[in-house]
């Protein structure tokens, strides 16, 4: 029975419960004019089971476990890039573009590319989720769920998570992917937290990663200097001592694929011959519409999140934003006066990797985290999707 604490600490049980039950204030005889005889019995049964209760939570208090609620929490990280680096000066010689104008427009000087052949996102995961464990002390039969975020699976079907737990040997658990495009980190941790807080599992696995490079056309300026291949992986624990996952606000809206989405391969547009002359395979984007509903949207659900847990801006130690373009990742922080120095920026060398960036971000700042620190992670997306996720840092 979890109760709030004489402090008002969420969550916080105390063993003394409540001593006096409304029976035995006489409420409800009062309520209900019937004759006071008939119900003595049972109120008084009712009263002493009360009174047996406010005893032992006195007498008892000292040995009764403090309970505190269950959140799921990161308790290790693990990125990964494919170590080809695409940089400015070779897309230069591969398009009509220029360094200055990348650099200006977008932020990013260079992007890792996964180019060995047979490589595909399953060997990403792969990698991540192998060291992920070896960091983390944890053997692959205790995973039970992994969650793969991802708009690039290695094939339509069977889902890529399933085939990184084959090749990392994972066999007591199973795996699904999301695929909310670069939200995807976002809807993944959320999902996979609620295995963790409803006590249905103890350790699950998510993964945020893209090879956009399979997806993007190398003779489109407009969107090939962006994009990038990379990710990271998470374990996901138990924690009862209030850090982790506290919070998400996740949005939606279908009539925004208009603006970024890639036209052929499913079930609308199955592959042809012609769909690939027409270079339907690759990713579309109206870049300015993007723009702007992305600002919106981050900046929308962090407020959100910030009026919903009673949180100021001062209290946010670090605000990860989706890195899809610098001017968007400025344009959120001006428009909520955030400290810039708080916002983790890594788009001048990872390009947007889509599902992978916000893993990417804590992976890398993770020698900088403190336990307790309160995270904001954001992102919006192809659908459109978008959201804001609060956690504090757990170790
Ligand atoms: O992560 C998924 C969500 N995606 C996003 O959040 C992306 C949001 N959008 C963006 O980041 C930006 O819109 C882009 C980076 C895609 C484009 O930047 P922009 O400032 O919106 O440029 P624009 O498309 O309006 O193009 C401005 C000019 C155009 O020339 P004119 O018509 O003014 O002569 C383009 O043809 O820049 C030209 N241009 C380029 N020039 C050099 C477009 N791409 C390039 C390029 N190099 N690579």
């Amino acid at each position: 029975m979890l109760h709030r604490s004489p402090d008002r600490t969420p969550g916080i049980a105390q063993g003394g419960g409540r001593a006096w039950s409304p029976a035995c204030q006489g409420t409800e005889s009062r309520k209900h004019p019937v004759p006071r005889q008939r119900h003595a019995p049972k109120a008084q049964a009712s009263c002493l089971v009360w009174v047996i209760i406010g005893l032992n939570s006195v007498t008892l208090r000292p040995q009764l476990k403090i309970m505190t609620k269950i959140r799921a929490a990161i308790t290790g990280i693990q990125g990964y890039v494919p170590d080809y680096i695409l940089t400015n000066a070779e897309l230069e010689k591969m398009v009509d573009t220029n360094d200055e104008w990348i650099t200006s427009r977008t932020g990013i000087k260079e992007r890792h590319i996964l180019k060995e052949p047979g490589k595909a996102a399953s060997d990403m995961g792969r990698i991540m989720v192998d060291k992920l464990l070896k960091k983390t002390n944890t053997s692959p039969d205790e995973i039970e769920l992994v969650i793969c975020c991802c708009i690039t699976g290695d094939m339509v079907f069977p889902d890529t998570a399933n085939t990184i737990c084959d090749k990392v040997g994972i066999k007591n658990a199973f795996g699904y992917d999301i695929h909310a495009a670069c939200s995807g980190f976002l809807f993944g941790l959320t999902t996979g937290a609620k295995f963790i807080e409803s006590g249905t599992y103890k350790k699950v696995i998510v993964i945020g990663m893209d090879v956009m490079s399979s997806i993007i056309d190398y003779t489109d300026r407009a969107t090939c200097i962006i994009f990038g291949d990379g990710g990271g992986a998470v374990l996901l624990e138990p924690n009862t001592e209030g850090n982790g996952i506290i919070d998400s606000v996740l949005r939606g809206d279908g009539s925004g694929r208009e603006y970024l989405h890639m036209k052929a391969g499913g079930s609308l547009r199955p592959p042809t011959a012609e769909t690939v002359a027409r270079k339907e395979h690759y990713v579309y984007q109206e870049g300015k519409a993007v723009f702007k509903a992305a600002i919106n949207g981050m900046v929308d659900t962090i407020k959100k999140i910030l009026e919903r847990n009673e949180l100021t801006l001062d209290q946010i130690d670090w605000l990860v934003p989706h890195q899809a373009n610098i001017r968007i990742i400025n344009g959120v922080a001006d428009a909520l006066n955030f400290d810039p120095a708080k916002v983790m920026i890594n788009i001048q060398k990872y390009g947007n990797t889509t599902s992978g960036t916000l893993p990417l971000c804590l992976w890398e700042w993770e020698p900088q985290l403190k336990k307790g620190d309160n995270i904001l992670l954001t992102a919006f997306g192809g659908g459109f999707t978008w959201g804001t996720t609060y956690l504090r840092w757990a170790y």
